[in-house]
């Protein structure tokens, strides 16, 4: 079920945020290029650090405790091809940012990183 995250005008291009989703945090990153938003676990699959705290390069997010980069289009590890960041359905409706976390995003096929 569709939930109702943030306004867009909380959320402006480049923004990374850590918000309530019904009873769970979640991570809402709005992309610069491409432009788009994605929803994902707040924490890292790695040691869980708070990826809100992390820097946002382009589509990566690098997690502030170990600095492992996550793709946030494909949800894979740029650092360890093991670690996967689930991300969630999402869809803007209105002036609004809505997200489902019933539904996490299938994982996409490994990308081709050079570990
Ligand atoms: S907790 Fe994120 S890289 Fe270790």
């Amino acid at each position: 079920m569709f939930q109702k995250i943030i306004d867009l005008n909380q959320c402006p291009s480049g923004s990374v945020l850590r918000m309530p989703c019904g009873e769970k945090m979640v991570a809402v990153f709005h992309l610069t290029n491409p432009d788009r938003f994605v929803v994902s676990d707040y924490q890292c699959p790695h040691a869980g650090a708070d990826l809100t705290g992390g820097q946002l390069r382009r589509h990566y997010i690098i997690c502030p405790q170990h600095q492992w980069k996550f793709d946030l289009i494909t949800g894979h590890c740029v650092s360890d091809d093991q670690a996967i960041l689930r991300r969630y359905e999402c869809q803007v409706i209105g002036n609004e940012l809505h997200a489902d976390l019933d539904q996490p995003l299938p994982i996409s096929p490994p990308a081709h990183y050079n570990f």
